[in-house]
């Protein structure tokens, strides 16, 4: 008997960077998410679906054993804990740095440090264990804008080549993490579904290391 694999994908630079990894699988999509409003995809496997979400909710999914199986980034990962999942493949894709910015030549503002972030747990725990007392202000996009109108002092985000940051008069200040995305399992289905699961972990795994050279 067959056992249905489902994994779940964000769109955008996750999908594109996935496929050809689960194209060494032998796991081609019958959609494109880009064009398809469609969120659960076939493939050319019977057995395998996608499930397209947002990339925030890829370990939510993949925890309660809605997905067997996921790609998340490891900032998203670092936020939700990590609880019922195994993280068994660094996929080396999607790479970035977690890192503070403000504004250039910024002078340290007396009292206590306002910073804006989405990643409210990371940066929490990073000014935490450095015993630095800092005010979170939660956000859902945009950080860069924080600083430029006065809401907050720093921001925390993902920095790539830095152009985000330039063209907004910001520019990096501490690196709080490297990220690239990751396989994720869900713990029940590592061991119901073992043998599936295993292969495919194997497979993707031989495909980085393909990639990687
Ligand atoms: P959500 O939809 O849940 O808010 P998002 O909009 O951040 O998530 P994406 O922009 O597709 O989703 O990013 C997905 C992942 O890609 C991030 O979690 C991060 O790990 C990585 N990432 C984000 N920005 C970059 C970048 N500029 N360069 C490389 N990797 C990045
Ligand atoms: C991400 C991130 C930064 C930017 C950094 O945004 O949130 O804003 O990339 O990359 P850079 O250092 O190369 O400029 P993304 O492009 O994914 O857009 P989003 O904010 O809509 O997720």
């Amino acid at each position: 008997m067959s056992e249905t694999l489902t994994i779940a994908l964000s769109k955008g630079r996750i999908f594109k960077e996935t496929l050809p990894l689960l194209a060494h699988a032998g796991i081609v999509p019958k959609d494109d998410p880009e064009t398809s409003r469609k969120l659960i995809l076939d493939t050319s496997q019977d057995d395998v679906k996608l499930v397209i979400i947002r990339a925030s909710d890829v370990p939510t999914y993949v925890e309660y054993g809605a997905a067997d199986i996921g790609v998340a980034g490891k900032d998203v990962l670092m936020e939700h804990g990590g609880e019922g999942l195994y993280e068994p493949v660094d996929l080396d894709i999607a790479r970035c740095r977690l890192m503070t910015a403000g504004p250039v030549g910024m002078k340290e503002p007396v009292g206590r440090l306002k910073v804006a972030t989405k990643f409210v747990n990371s940066t929490r725990r990073y000014y935490a264990e450095q015993g630095r007392q800092v005010e979170i202000i939660k956000l859902y996009g945009s950080m860069e804008l924080a600083p430029l109108v006065g809401l907050a002092d720093l921001i925390v985000d993902l920095v790539d080549t830095g152009n985000t940051l330039k063209a907004n008069g910001l520019e990096p200040l501490e690196h709080i993490a490297d990220v690239s995305s990751r396989l994720v399992v869900n713990k029940a289905a590592m061991k119901m579904k073992h043998a599936r699961v295993k292969a495919f972990i194997a497979q993707i795994a031989e495909a980085v290391k393909q990639r990687q050279g």
